[in-house]
C-alpha cells in the first residue's frame, strides 16, 4: 500500500514540477507575507492546491499540514498519516533567480518520519526514499556521504543565523572548509545528502525540515536540534543536518 502511495506521489511531483517550470516563464503575481523578504507567489498557492487535492485522492484519511494554509486548519497530532507540504521552497530564489528552488513533501505515520521527497526543480531531479527502502536520486540509490570532519567540509548556514550570531555559528563557519548560503532548504538538504555539503544549519518550520529529515536519517546522517531539545516536527526548530563527525565538531563549538 505504501509502495502504491509512493509511486503516485512521485508521479504527482513530476507533473507539478513540469507545470511550475512552464508557469515560471509566464505571468504570476508576487505578494509579501511577514516581511519584504518573505514572498509568496500565485504559483506557490496553485501548487499547494494541486498537491493537496491529489494527496486527498491518493491517501484519503491523511491529515495535511501545508505552508500556505490550504491544508487542514489545525494539525495538532501526528496520529495516523500526516503529509507535510512545501509547495515551493526558495520562493525568493524562484522570483529573483529562476533557479535554486524546489518542492518538498513528507509523510509521517504515527509520528515516525516515513517517506520524504525533495524535487530539485530546475534539474528535474527527484530525491526520495525512507521506510528503510534507501534514498534515491531519481532511479539511482545514494550511498552515505564520506565523513570528513568540519575542517574538510563545506557547510551551509542560513544567513539570518550568521548575521545575528546565533549559537556561535560564525565560529562554526570559521572552522569549516567554507561557508555556503543557497537560500533554499530543499537545495541545502539535497547537498548534504549527496556529500557536497558536510552540514546544513537553519531555523526551520515543519515543511522546511520534515522531508529532508526523513531522507537524511535514512542515509544515517545526524538530524539534531542545536539547543539539545527534542525535534518537534509540528513547530519550528534550530536544526543541524550533518555527517556524524561534522555534527560532533559543530556541537562542540556551539556549546
Ligand atoms: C525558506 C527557504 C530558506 C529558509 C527559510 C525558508 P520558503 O522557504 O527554505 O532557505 O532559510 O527558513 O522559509 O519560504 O521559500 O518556502
Ligand atoms: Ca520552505
Ligand atoms: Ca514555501
Amino acid at each position: 500500500m505504501l509502495e502504491e502511495i509512493d509511486h503516485q506521489v512521485q508521479t504527482l511531483l513530476r507533473r507539478v514540477n513540469q507545470s511550475t517550470l512552464q508557469r515560471m516563464s509566464g505571468h504570476y503575481r508576487v505578494a509579501t507575507k511577514t516581511s519584504y523578504n518573505d514572498l509568496v507567489t500565485t504559483i506557490d498557492r496553485q501548487n499547494e492546491q494541486t498537491i493537496n487535492h491529489d494527496l486527498r485522492r491518493i491517501d484519503p484519511n491523511a491529515q495535511i499540514l501545508s505552508e500556505e494554509g490550504i491544508g487542514d486548519d489545525q494539525v495538532t497530532s501526528l496520529r495516523g498519516h500526516v503529509w507535510i507540504v512545501d509547495p515551493l521552497d526558495g520562493t525568493l530564489n524562484f522570483v529573483k533567480q529562476h533557479d535554486h528552488f524546489g518542492i518538498m513533501l513528507a509523510l509521517y505515520i504515527d509520528g515516525q518520519p516515513t517517506l520524504g521527497y525533495i524535487m530539485d526543480s530546475i534539474n528535474n531531479d527527484l530525491y526520495h526514499g525512507g521506510n528503510q527502502w534507501g534514498v534515491f536520486k531519481n532511479d539511482t540509490r545514494l550511498t552515505s556521504p564520506a565523513d570528513l570532519g568540519l575542517h574538510a567540509s563545506l557547510v551551509a548556514i542560513s544567513s539570518p543565523l550568521i548575521l545575528r550570531n546565533v549559537a556561535r555559528l560564525p565560529l562554526v563557519a570559521q572552522h569549516a572548509s567554507g561557508l555556503r548560503m543557497y537560500g533554499s532548504a530543499a537545495m541545502e538538504m539535497t547537498s548534504v545528502l549527496t556529500g557536497e555539503l558536510g552540514a546544513y544549519i537553519s531555523y526551520l518550520r515543519p515543511w522546511d525540515l520534515a522531508p529532508g529529515r526523513v531522507l537524511a536519517e535514512e542515509l544515517g546522517l545526524v538530524v539534531k536540534s542545536i539547543d539539545g531539545d527534542r525535534i518537534d516536527v509540528l513547530s519550528s526548530n534550530l536544526v543541524l543536518v550533518a555527517t556524524k563527525r561534522v555534527a560532533q565538531d559543530i556541537l562542540r563549538l556551539t556549546k
